[in-house]
């Protein structure tokens, strides 16, 4: 069902204005579940039903990245049923999904240490990666066994190696070098980053790549979110003055 309130939101959106990157934390699976009296893995379930949602209301919009915190290094600690529950629906997701993907003309990517994923997950995520490879529209990014810090250390190690090997000079590591070393090395940073559940926590996301990025928080749970908060969450955005370190005056 379409409100007047959904509407207003989109209608709203400066669409010469838009993010190009948006980056998001989807939080409060398990709470959700648990506020139904269910399991936590229904809270996951249904929140690939926000995230199926939220990837077509990005790409009607225009939106060209969108990257999603879908498994963080830190959650491999959860209890192992858990993990296994998550690992599943990921591949049955990628398996559901991947004929509306191409039809959307999205292109699916992943970063993150995709090693630790189970065989089958990773084979089958490679797989949806490679299929969607020539799709020009929507990029989605998974952010699975991610951790920024790792990543991060990941990258300082192969700048090291290379300076080691004589292939750069210690003086040429400039930022520019830093980021190609990343996993995000082929994605512009995020201008806008959300997360839900009402937690005012980065979490070891993104860390160098949201150093300009507007935080959007709402305390919806990630299950309620649809289109239509990406759209508030945007139109919030588009309401900020963006000033990269400099005064108001000069961005004006
Ligand atoms: C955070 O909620 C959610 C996760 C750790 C998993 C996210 C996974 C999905 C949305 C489903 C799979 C997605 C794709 C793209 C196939 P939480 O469990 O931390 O919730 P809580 O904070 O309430 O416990």
């Amino acid at each position: 069902m379409v409100s007047n309130n959904i509407m207003g939101y989109k209608e709203q959106i400066d669409l010469s204005r838009l993010p190009e990157h948006v980056a998001i934390i989807m939080d409060g699976n398990g709470r959700w579940a648990k506020g139904k009296g269910k399991l936590r893995i229904f809270g996951h379930h249904n929140g690939v039903l926000s995230v199926r949602d939220v990837v077509e209301g990005a790409g009607e919009l225009g939106v060209k990245y969108l990257t999603l915190y879908t498994f963080s290094a830190e959650n491999w600690n959860r209890p192992s049923i858990e993990v296994t529950a998550i690992m599943e629906l990921l591949v049955s997701t990628i398996n559901k999904e991947i004929k509306k993907l191409m039809q959307n003309n999205v292109r699916l990517n992943a970063i993150g240490d995709l090693n630790m994923l189970p065989g089958k997950c990773h084979r089958e995520l490679l797989g949806a990666i490679e299929k969607t490879s020539g799709n020009t529209g929507l990029v989605l990014t998974l952010a699975l066994s991610y951790s920024s810090r790792r990543e991060l250390a990941q990258a300082a190690k192969n700048i090291a190696l290379k300076v080691q090997q004589g292939e750069l000079n210690p003086e040429d590591v400039t930022e520019e070098v830093f980021a190609q070393n990343l996993y995000t090395h082929n994605l512009p940073d995020p201008e806008l980053l959300i997360r839900t559940s009402g937690e005012f926590r980065i979490s070891n996301y993104l860390l160098w790549q949201i150093a300009y990025a507007e935080l959007y928080f709402t305390h919806k749970l990630w299950p309620d979110f649809r289109r239509e908060d990406l759209y508030e969450a945007i139109l919030d955005y588009q309401k900020r003055e963006r000033r990269f370190g400099m005064t108001s005056e000069q961005v004006n």
